[in-house]
């Protein structure tokens, strides 16, 4: 059993550009193309990998929900666990798969009767991981306290496992950092926030072992707005009526997440640095 286990984070995968660079990315990992990480933790890593990844899929199926096809796809692309947000609800047929989709996790706090799963368990190198998902409510629409559930489900959850990762899929900064000092003092390994797509340089470990950050970003095309078509935000924003997104064409794409090392016998956290990879896909077209 390993002393540490290593965990990418990827911020939500915005339509098939997303989708095609983190396959990119993992790939090339995978085949030691591009180094993974710094050098900058003491504890060597076993190889050029991760050692469990989880991603934020709620854009991944053209920028709203994820079918079951690309849940999939994603899973053959290396990833372990998916956490969600607000959109996960955008494609229909999430419904009729959701409940048989176990590595897939919807926000917790909604209602009890809501179909899917608020958190998952999985099993690495002999640990076991507690990934959990929990939207936030300044800015966002009303849903119910992420603050006191979190509070009640804890027992049970540390019972289950000593690694919690907890995707806070929320709009507003000082939401996320107070949920992370919230969720330091309850024990958790790791706060990463999601959902504004643009990622935080605000990355540390609190002082009882929770890795943080506000935002890990988000994987697509690099030349949009957060992964979305430019002239379409534009006009919508100009004119302020309703225009339909797009997603923004498949040529510079960018990667961004988190990698943190947590101690597998503590829980803590006890390393995160940002990831971001560019890839420019015009250039393999022009080929
Ligand atoms: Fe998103
Ligand atoms: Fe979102």
């Amino acid at each position: 059993m390993n002393d540490y286990i290593d965990i990418l984070f990827l911020g939500d995968i915005v339509g098939k550009p997303g989708r095609i660079i983190v396959k990119d990315y993992l790939d090339k990992i995978k085949n030691n193309e591009i180094k993974y990480g710094s050098d900058n933790f003491e504890h060597a890593k076993s190889g050029n990998m991760p050692d469990f990844v989880i991603a934020n899929v709620e854009n991944a199926s053209h920028g709203f929900g994820l079918t079951e096809k690309n849940y999939n796809e994603l899973i053959q692309a290396g990833i372990d666990a998916f956490t969600s947000g607000n959109h996960i609800w955008d494609r229909k047929d999430v419904f009729e798969y959701i409940d048989n989709a176990r590595k897939l996790i919807r926000p917790f706090n909604y209602p009890k009767s809501v179909p899917g799963k608020g958190y998952e368990l999985f099993k690495i190198n002999g640990a076991s991981i507690c990934v959990i998902n929990v939207l936030g409510r300044v800015f966002m629409n009303p849903i119910e306290n992420p603050w006191t559930l979190l509070e009640e489900e804890m027992p049970k959850l540390k019972q289950k496992s000593d690694i919690i990762i907890l995707d806070f899929h929320a709009e507003a900064t000082a939401e996320k950092i107070s949920y992370g000092y919230f969720a330091d003092n309850l024990g958790l390994s790791a706060v990463i926030g999601t959902h504004t797509h643009v990622q935080t340089a605000d990355e540390k470990i609190l002082k009882n072992g929770c890795a943080y950050i506000s935002d890990a970003g988000f994987c697509g095309a690099a030349e949009g707005v957060i992964g979305m078509d430019i002239d379409s935000s534009l006009k919508r924003l100009k004119t302020s009526l309703p225009e339909r997104f797009d997603v923004a064409p498949i040529e510079k794409t960018e990667l961004n997440g988190v990698r943190i090392v947590v101690n597998i016998d503590t829980g803590k956290s006890e390393f995160i640095e940002r990831i971001k990879y560019f890839k420019d896909f015009s250039e393999d077209n022009k080929r």
